[in-house]
């Protein structure tokens, strides 16, 4: 998600004179777009701004002139007046609901008198309602928020109080950012929601719609080849969804369901609302309808309170389930949440080598995964030139980076039908099937 805030405040500063610049030596505005969710992720929000404290430095010794530095995102959120105070080269603070008022806060940074704008509102008017700057570019595969922040309050969790409350996008908003992405060239659409299939909004026939419904409406632009959308709740996973896993052909065979953990006892500790049965009887109904499909989910591991029987019942969930590529995280306390406080937090060693038993599982059926597809033709979208010479980077309908070659300059953007040679842990190796 933000990558998607990131181009939207692109494309919001481009007509009060901003264009991005791969340098930031010689930049006059640099925005730093933060992630609060784990402690690590905000360790280096604080390492970035220690280095574009000397980039800044340097300008300013070099020409006289002075840089805008604004942090944006979560961190920004969460803590709000801290970052001046511990990063005092910084002039704007704002949060993941208000950047669309950034152009309004660079105009008011007085280069003299170093006054200092921090806006963190929650604010009435949704956003994406002031958010009508043009698209300009994407590429191939581009983001579309549709759903933001979460009433679920998982004990570990911050986004409920980082993003605010679970908004839906309307559905005619929608449509329309689909329609000008699809005007600047791109062929997939990625729907982003904390909760993304929470979304719900009133249709085209006044109903009210979910997820499963959006994806058919946004089916029907022609242009538009490929759909994913990410993340899901297992307790708003409804048959509309899952059905359209196999009755709508442009939705790809991939799902994100993240579990956190496979005992019901740390589940119930979390807050998920869920069992380790009932996310399994999802995946089983979800396989039922499209049995191709590559399943995906999160770990939290060494939550507190989780002990070895705990951890063996998740091991034993990622056997039942057999991923095809999943995320496994150490538990990391963050203020203002529930979890932070419990009691029984797990000592780190424990949770190395818990965290390194559950990613040497995932790596394994990552891997079988993959060579599955070896001597397969899979269609990919060419989303970029690889390293070497003639070399191309798709990615597969399940999610995985294809790696290929061709003398034909011009295939960004096409759809190549490939024959798998050979699969590794993060990637596929493929060979042009159709002559171009
Ligand atoms: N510690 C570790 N991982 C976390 N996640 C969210 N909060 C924490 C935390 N406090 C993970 C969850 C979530 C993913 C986006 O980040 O697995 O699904
Ligand atoms: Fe965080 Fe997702 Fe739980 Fe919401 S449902 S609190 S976003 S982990």
């Amino acid at each position: 998600m933000n990558f998607y805030d990131s181009d939207r405040m692109t494309d919001l500063l481009k007509p009060h004179g901003y264009q991005l610049d791969d340098n930031e030596d010689d930049a006059d505005l640099i925005v730093l777009n933060t992630c609060h969710i784990r402690e690590k992720a905000v360790e280096k929000t604080y390492s970035e701004l220690g280095r574009i404290r000397d980039k800044i430095n340097a300008r300013k010794e070099k020409n006289g002139k002075r840089s805008i530095v604004a942090v944006a995102g979560c961190v920004a959120q969460a803590q709000g007046k801290e970052i001046i105070k511990r990063s005092p080269w910084v002039d704007i603070v704002v949060g993941p609901q208000s950047y669309q008022n950034l152009p309004e806060l660079i105009a008011k940074v007085d280069p003299v008198n170093k006054n200092k704008n921090i806006n963190i509102d929650f604010p009435t008017i949704p956003k994406f309602d002031q958010l009508n700057a043009k698209i300009e570019e994407r590429g191939p595969s581009a983001f579309l928020t549709i759903q933001e922040g979460c009433d679920k309050f998982c004990t570990f969790c911050v986004v409920p109080y980082t993003r605010g409350a679970e908004y839906s996008r309307p559905l005619k908003s929608i449509i329309d950012e689909a329609h000008k992405l699809i005007d600047v060239g791109v062929k997939e659409i990625t729907l982003l929601g904390q909760n993304v299939n929470a979304w719900s909004s009133k249709g085209l026939d006044n109903q009210n719609w979910g997820l499963g419904k959006l994806i058919d409406e946004l089916a029907k632009i022609n242009e538009l080849k490929f759909i994913r959308y990410t993340t899901s709740h297992p307790l708003d996973m409804d048959i509309e969804l899952i059905k359209c896993h196999k009755d709508n052909k442009k939705l790809m065979p991939y799902l994100h369901l993240p579990v956190q953990s496979g005992s019901d006892k740390v589940l119930k500790m979390m807050n998920r609302k869920h069992t380790s049965k009932e996310y399994l009887k999802i995946i089983e109904k979800v396989r039922h309808y499209n049995p191709e499909i590559a399943i995906s989910g999160d770990f939290i591991i060494g939550f507190p309170g989780e002990t070895d029987k705990d951890h063996i019942s998740t091991l034993s969930l990622i056997k039942q389930v057999n991923y095809a590529q999943a995320y496994s995280f150490k538990y990391s306390k963050r203020p203002g949440t529930p979890g932070s406080v419990f009691l029984n937090q797990v000592d780190e060693d424990i949770k190395n080598s818990r965290l390194y038993e559950v990613q040497e599982l995932l790596r394994s059926q990552q891997l079988s995964f993959n060579k599955q597809t070896i001597n397969s033709s899979i269609k990919v979208l060419v989303l970029k030139k690889g390293k070497k010479k003639h070399q191309y980077i798709g990615r597969s309908p399940f999610n995985q980076s294809v790696y290929f070659s061709s003398k034909n300059e011009d295939l960004i953007g096409s759809f190549i039908d490939l024959n798998i040679t050979e699969a590794f842990q993060n990637s596929l190796t493929g060979n042009i099937l159709s002559d171009l």
